[in-house]
């Protein structure tokens, strides 16, 4: 059965110093979860420091981007072999906040798919409406395109590799969450729509987070959901406590 993650998000947040007090306070937390997978997303400036204060815990470090290339003239960026250098294991990749504020096209964030999947690195790939694309009734045909074009040429196989994060944008640091039956109903589409595109089995097995102003208090009702599988967990990732208490709801 697909396995449960918990994922944070510190987006531009934490220095080295505070991200290595953070595992200092996490790490105890969180010693005894056995089920669900624990990955924290960080910036590049912290990846050393967290690669080498979660070694040979139970948590496992991402970078929030990256490149699609390996290396060359292109300032200012990080590529998939400086990542794996770090130990790192896992890469968010098409978050809203990189659509919006950068203008990452499907295209370009499938090629970052393919390139981190051609170097071991674990793609989470973030999908999800606009408030105005779910007022008019879009929401499923946006999810479809950003899922079919993020994972153009992506093979069954890789799939195993892969995990979805579905955060309608209107949930995401707002404090408006959408209810656990509004994101189930989502999350079915998508497994049925990863069926379509990968058989059963291979759906089946697929992570797919649900994130938006995931807490300490909603998680458990989300995650109790038949096809929400974990968080992708902006703001309460960067408090210890609260993340331990989202982890273990995923547990
Ligand atoms: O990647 C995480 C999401 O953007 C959710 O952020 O939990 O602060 O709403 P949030």
């Amino acid at each position: 059965m697909r396995k449960v993650i918990v994922a944070g998000n510190w987006k531009m947040n934490k220095t080295a110093k505070e991200a290595a007090q953070f595992f200092n306070e996490l790490k105890p937390l969180v010693a005894d979860v056995k089920n669900a997978g624990i990955v924290i997303g960080a910036p590049f400036t912290a990846l050393e420091t967290a690669t080498r204060e979660t070694a040979g815990s139970n948590i496992k470090i991402a970078a929030e981007n990256m490149n699609a290339k390996e290396s060359g003239a292109y300032t200012g960026e990080i590529s998939p072999l400086m990542l794996k250098d770090l130990g790192v294991e896992y890469v968010i990749l098409g978050h809203s906040e990189r659509r919006e504020y950068y203008h990452e096209t499907d295209e370009i964030i499938n090629e970052k798919v393919k390139s981190a999947l051609a170097h071991n690195l674990k793609p989470i790939l973030c999908i999800g409406e606009k408030l105005e694309e779910r007022e008019a009734g879009t929401t499923n045909d946006v999810v479809k395109t950003q899922i079919t074009g993020g994972l153009k040429d992506v093979t069954a196989a890789e799939m195993a590799n892969v995990v979805l994060a579905y955060e309608p944008v209107w949930a995401i640091g707002t404090g408006k969450t959408a209810t656990p039956e509004q994101a189930q109903e989502v999350h079915a589409f998508i497994r049925g729509l990863l069926t379509d595109l990968y058989g059963k089995e291979v759906a089946e097995n697929v992570t797919v987070q649900y994130g938006g102003s995931m807490n300490d208090a909603n998680a458990a009702d989300l995650i109790a959901q038949t096809d929400i599988d974990g968080g992708l967990v902006g703001g309460a990732s960067l408090i210890p406590e609260k993340f331990a208490v989202i982890i273990k709801a995923g547990d």
